[in-house]
């Protein structure tokens, strides 16, 4: 249950256990939040040393207890838990079917468990080895045999799985948040593998079911960080790290004795970084953003143009890419199925992959060629946050070392401009310190309908961090607009008591973000402006103002974060949603 709790994050639609006691397999399996699972299991316990657990976002099937996992085949002789999508179930269905299978679930999984339990014939392993030949889709599967009680089956395919050697206990989840409390010692499944665990240790097969040996990683994440502490909610614990998180990120990459690039960090030297004629940026989410923010960095201070897709939408696009094209994915996770698979597709068109990834031995981290990775640690919430900033870090470092060995900028430049950068965390402190007053303004504000998010530039990138920030935890519809392009259409949408919140970080934008701010606040709008130190032009055209630290303009986003952040916080607060764990959302979007 704990470890489920733990996973939570990745769905919460309903949960279940499995448990082989006192001779056969025991489940108990409630639709909803896992404490509607563990009151039943308070009236209802289950006791035994081997048990499989899920907690579900429904793919195929409504929230329902008969679609929660696990599943078993119709002689109950198996139940197994599953993540991922089997996209041949209709077929497979089918044609279980007709040889006298009777399911009682919409689910895809159910037919994995049905398929399985037709198959067996005595022998665990062979059954999965035949089962996986003909599933198709992704999956991590965990399997309890009635006949080998002592003992869990895993598999997987495109779906992460780790397993974990405890002492005197294995384990297996599919995020190490769930195992870290029992060991630190883990192996990464790599597709089609098998593993046998029992009490006193786990047996690797390859595909063929040829005995293999796989290392152990130590992982060395604080069990603590993966906790809530004494935060109401693992987000706000989360935004709370940053400047930690920052501070962490920075120092991994830049010497401090001399605010010097740590050049064997990056994946290119300078030869490398000058042949360059465009980078390609692909992404989903909040990850996305943060390639966008990328764009506009590396831009500005390399001179190297950069083209940034959603990967869902690259992975299905013409990708015109050349041979050997730098390409860089980002994710916090390392497991989001579309950026994996557009970073497979980009291998295969011969691009050179890199990734910005916050998991080691996450299959991203894996698979692409170079890593760059973010020093966040675990995040918990749904709502990424300071894998967000350490994203931007990141881009910003990379921008950074780009235009140094690019020569389009001096050594003594950059090393101006890390000195400010390490200021940066002190400003976003002072944020987190006075943070009340974003709270007090959430509690007059948190009835607003629709808020607009506008910025020019690097605030426009940010912009669209903030509105998804909104949306997805509060439920408050959010846009992000270019402030320019208001006026042609979605000005049509501000009416009296919309929320216009104005990122106004940039002097050069600050007359013409002040006339579209002036659009709005005429037309009904309450205009906030965040703005870079004390901007006195935002009088007249704003209701309020909140100052960041002033600082050079291309850090202002590393800070201006902050306030957006707890903003979409404190309203989901006030309006009662369950900040940590939207509706409809997972955190590792591990399916297509
Ligand atoms: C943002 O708050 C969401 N959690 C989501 O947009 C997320 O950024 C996206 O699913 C990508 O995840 P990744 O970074 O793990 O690849």
């Amino acid at each position: 249950m704990d470890g489920l709790t733990a996973l939570a994050y990745r769905g919460y639609d309903s949960a279940g256990v499995a448990v082989w006691e006192g001779g056969e397999i025991s489940l108990r399996k409630a639709k909803g939040r896992i404490d509607n699972l563990r009151a039943m299991l308070d009236k209802s316990p289950v006791s035994g040393k081997c048990g499989i657990g899920h907690t579900r976002w429904a793919t195929h099937g409504e929230p329902s207890d008969v679609n929660s996992h696990p599943h078993t085949d119709s002689n109950k002789t198996l139940a197994l838990v599953h993540n991922g999508i089997i996209e041949n179930y209709l077929k497979l269905k089918e044609m279980l079917e007709k040889r006298g299978c009777v399911f009682v679930s919409e689910t895809d999984t159910e037919v994995v468990a049905q398929l399985l339990g037709y198959l067996y014939r005595g022998n665990p392993l062979f059954a999965l080895k035949q089962a996986v030949s003909l599933i198709e889709g992704s999956f991590a599967l965990a399997i309890l045999f009635a006949d080998d009680p002592e003992a869990i089956y895993c598999t997987c395919k495109d779906s992460p799985m780790v397993l974990g050697h405890g002492d005197g206990e294995s384990v297996v989840a599919s995020d190490i948040p769930a195992i870290l409390e029992y060991t630190r010692d883990v192996c990464f499944m790599q597709d089609r593998q098998i593993a046998v665990m029992r009490k006193d240790g786990i047996s690797y097969y390859d595909e063929f079911g040829v005995s293999i040996e796989k290392t152990p990683t130590h992982i060395d994440w604080d069990v603590e960080s993966a906790k809530k502490g004494n935060y109401e909610h693992f987000m706000m614990k989360e935004i709370c790290e940053e400047p930690e998180a920052f501070r962490k990120t920075f120092e991994q990459y830049v010497s401090i004795k001399d605010f010097s690039l740590k050049a064997e960090k990056f994946p290119w030297d300078a030869a490398r970084a000058k042949s360059m004629e465009r980078l390609t940026i692909v992404s989903c989410g909040t990850a996305y953003h943060a390639g966008m923010l990328g764009k506009k960095f590396i831009e500005h201070m390399a001179r190297l143009p950069v083209d940034v897709d959603i990967a869902s939408e690259f992975r299905y696009s013409d990708a015109l890419l050349k041979k050997g094209a730098p390409f860089m994915v980002i994710s916090q996770s390392g497991e989001t199925a579309d950026t994996i698979a557009a970073m497979r597709r980009a291998k295969q068109l011969g691009c050179e992959t890199m990734a910005v990834c916050n998991v080691t031995g996450s299959t991203i981290s894996r698979e692409a060629e170079h890593v760059l990775y973010t020093y966040a640690g675990p995040e918990i919430a749904v709502a990424a946050t300071k894998t967000y900033l350490t994203q931007i870090i990141v881009m910003y470092l990379v921008a950074l070392d780009l235009a140094e060995k690019r020569g389009e900028m001096t050594r003594e430049q950059v090393a101006e401009r890390l000195k400010k950068m390490q200021k940066v965390p002190v400003s976003m402190q002072k944020i987190l310190d006075s943070r009340e007053n974003i709270q007090f303004f959430a509690s007059r504000a948190f009835a607003v309908k629709h808020v607009f998010f506008i910025g020019r530039g690097i605030d426009y990138a940010l912009a669209m961090e903030a509105a998804l920030k909104l949306k997805e935890i509060s439920y408050i519809h959010s846009e992000a607009y270019a402030a320019g392009e208001l006026k042609h259409g979605t000005i049509a949408l501000i009416e009296d008591g919309s929320l216009v919140v104005a990122l106004a970080t940039q002097d050069e934008l600050l007359p013409k973000i002040a006339s579209n701010m002036e659009e709005v606040r005429v037309r009904g709008a309450h205009v906030l402006a965040v703005t870079n130190g004390r901007w006195e032009g935002a009088k007249g055209h704003s209701h309020e103002q909140w100052e960041i630290d002033r600082m050079d303009e291309t850090l202002a986003p590393l800070c201006a974060i902050i306030p957006m952040q707890l903003l979409a916080y404190y309203l989901a607060v006030q309006k009662g949603c369950p900040v940590d764990q939207p509706r409809n959302l997972a955190k590792s979007v591990t399916v297509e």
